[in-house]
């Protein structure tokens, strides 16, 4: 499936990541390594699910272990109560013909975890947000991550991934070419940093902090999208 047929699909599908979002996902797997795998944390209905595996199918065909306990991250169990998503996840799946390649992970990233032995070529971060879970996913799966691969977080405005990935993409020694499309935060795993690629994730900072300020802002929508492009071009 490209692009547009993939834009269409996902769309009734319930989520809340945004076409160019998917896009990213589906060019980011679709460049990941032969003799790696993508991991996704955090699921949900398997919207982004399907951007990866699709994206995939375009590139090496690697496969996909998408993680999640589908009972929810603590704000869906506030708002919606008892929360079951794997049925959905499953039918998206299937939909979108990627069943064969998704490997679906019925439980937490920590249990996931335990005596993981996969080369990551692409790790997708969005399970729950409260900056001590995320640090962990961090923690437990940075370490598979092969160097050259891309690591990525979705919500990344929001205040536990934007901690994680101030601390350990913009500041940190392991990741260069850091980049932004709305919520989400990209680098790629070096084994080291040079001051150029350190002053490069400064600048993108810089960017991302401008870039969320003036989204705040109660100015109107058409000056929003050209600044978007200007944000776009300056990356
Ligand atoms: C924001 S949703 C994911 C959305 C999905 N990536 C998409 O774009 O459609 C967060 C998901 O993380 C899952 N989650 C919460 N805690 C988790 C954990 N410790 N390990 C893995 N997944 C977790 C929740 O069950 C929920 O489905």
């Amino acid at each position: 499936m490209n692009v547009q047929e993939l834009q269409k699909l996902t769309e009734s599908m319930d989520g809340w990541l945004t076409a160019r979002e998917g896009e990213f996902l589906y060019n980011a797997a679709k460049n990941c390594p032969k003799g790696t795998v993508i991991v996704e944390i955090g699921s949900w209905k398997g919207k982004s699910t399907v951007w990866l595996g699709n994206g995939s199918k375009e590139g090496n065909s690697v496969r996909i272990y998408a993680i999640d306990p589908h009972t929810g991250s603590s704000e869906h169990k506030k708002k919606f109560g008892k929360v079951w998503t794997f049925e959905e996840f499953k039918r998206n799946v299937k939909k979108a013909k990627v069943d064969d390649i998704v490997t679906p992970l019925v439980k937490t990233s920590e249990a996931a975890s335990r005596n993981w032995n996969k080369k990551i070529g692409f790790l997708w971060i969005d399970g729950a947000h409260e900056y001590e879970m995320v640090l962990l996913d961090y923690k437990i799966w940075e370490p598979h991550l092969v160097d050259g691969g891309v690591i990525a977080f979705h919500d990344s405005q929001d205040k536990g991934p934007k901690k994680v990935v101030n601390r350990y993409l913009y500041f940190g020694n392991k990741f260069k070419g850091t980049g932004f499309i709305e919520g989400i935060t990209y680098a790629k795993k070096t084994a080291g940093v040079s001051m150029g690629e350190k002053l490069w994730n400064f600048y993108v900072l810089f960017l991302t902090t401008i870039y969320s300020f003036v989204g705040k802002l109660p100015i109107p929508k058409p000056v929003k999208i050209i600044g978007n492009k200007v944000v776009k071009l300056l990356q």
